[in-house]
């Protein structure tokens, strides 16, 4: 019996193959759990005489570390000849990376902080989530108005001093609380409100906000300003007219229309067939509102405006659903790669 493992030892030192199923199949004949050699020969132990199980074991041990140092050795062969096998091709087109590209709603929002820099507004940032007195009472929201309806904003529950802002006129009160004037800032950011998500509206939309404040600011100031900036954004063929309207933190207060850059002015479905398009809201900050943050209204003065950017891009780019602007829907999106 020993002669015969031994014979057998023999055998896998002779061993050699290049294939892997070979390998498999060597493998499996000795060291096959269920009838490999090896197996069948410790199943013998019990049958062999006291005297020669040492002897025996040993054998039976050696064999199966042959069969195991085989195995390595010539799987690490075939392993490192594969590795040679497979040639680099250094002429083939290398792997594209798909760049991802602004969502229209940064884009826009970047284009139009541009265009307010260059005539000397500084952008800053104010919070989304702030209180009651920023986001209306220091704007000079009287404690009965609509907008304070837990049907517009979205409360915090364990406090309702706490609210998301329902625009981005809260930073106004914000910069005016720490800086003295003259000052000129443009404040771009997320606003909430509690509406229910279809066509025109969402909970969450983008506003920017503008405020000067300085000695002798009028309302010939704003128009020449929101001109300009109407002209560099939609074209400089664009119209601009303005319509009294009521803010309660700005007095007069306006809304501006521009001439609809689709049609021209001729008519088409985005402009309801009118040649015009709202854009904004703006006016005169009220002098309670600059009392509220200690500025003297007898010396200063200022303008104050702000805009939906979601109304914007969906104007300027005939975008007829403003839940495309939040659906990360890819065939959506990859039409704004290059504007
Ligand atoms: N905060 C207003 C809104 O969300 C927009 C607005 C109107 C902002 C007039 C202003 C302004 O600064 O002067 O509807």
């Amino acid at each position: 019996m020993i002669d015969k493992i031994k014979a057998h030892i023999d055998e896998v030192k002779a061993f050699s193959t290049d294939k892997v199923e070979e390998l498999e199949v060597f493998k499996n004949k000795f060291l096959s759990k269920k009838n490999g050699l090896v197996t069948e020969f410790f199943k013998e132990f019990k049958n062999i005489p006291p005297e020669n199980k040492k002897q025996f074991g040993q054998v039976v041990n050696n064999l199966k570390n042959a069969v195991e140092d085989k195995f390595n050795e010539i799987k690490e062969k075939l392993e490192e000849q594969n590795d040679k096998d497979v040639e680099i091709d250094l002429t083939l087109p290398g792997e594209t990376i798909s760049l991802g590209s602004q969502h229209p709603v940064t884009v826009v929002k970047r284009q139009i902080v541009e265009i307010f820099k260059k005539i000397g507004f500084v952008a800053i940032d104010s919070p989304e989530i702030d209180d009651d007195f920023h986001n209306f009472s220091a704007l000079n929201f009287p404690p009965e108005h609509p907008a304070r309806d837990m049907q517009d904003t979205f409360f915090v529950e364990q406090n309702p001093d706490v609210v998301l802002r329902t625009h981005t006129s809260n930073g106004q009160i914000r910069f005016m609380e720490n800086h003295k004037p003259p000052f000129k800032v443009i404040i771009p950011g997320r606003t909430y409100r509690n509406e229910d998500i279809s066509a025109r509206s969402h909970f969450m939309f983008h506003q920017i906000e503008g405020l000067y404040v300085d000695e002798n600011v009028s309302f010939i100031d704003l128009k020449q300003t929101l001109m300009y900036f109407a002209k560099e954004f939609f074209g400089p063929k664009t119209k601009v007219r303005f319509r009294p309207s009521y803010f309660p933190f700005t007095e007069p207060s306006a809304e501006m229309d521009v001439s609809c850059s689709i049609c021209s002015g001729s008519g088409c479905n985005i402009c309801k067939h009118s040649g015009w398009l709202e854009i904004l809201g703006s006016g005169i900050v009220d002098t309670n509102v600059l009392e509220n943050v200690n500025i003297d209204s007898k010396k200063y003065s200022g303008y104050a405006f702000g805009l939906g950017i979601e109304r914007i891009v969906m104007l300027k780019y005939g975008v007829k659903d403003i839940r495309y602007l939040f659906e990360n829907d890819m065939r959506f999106l990859s039409q704004f790669e290059h504007i």
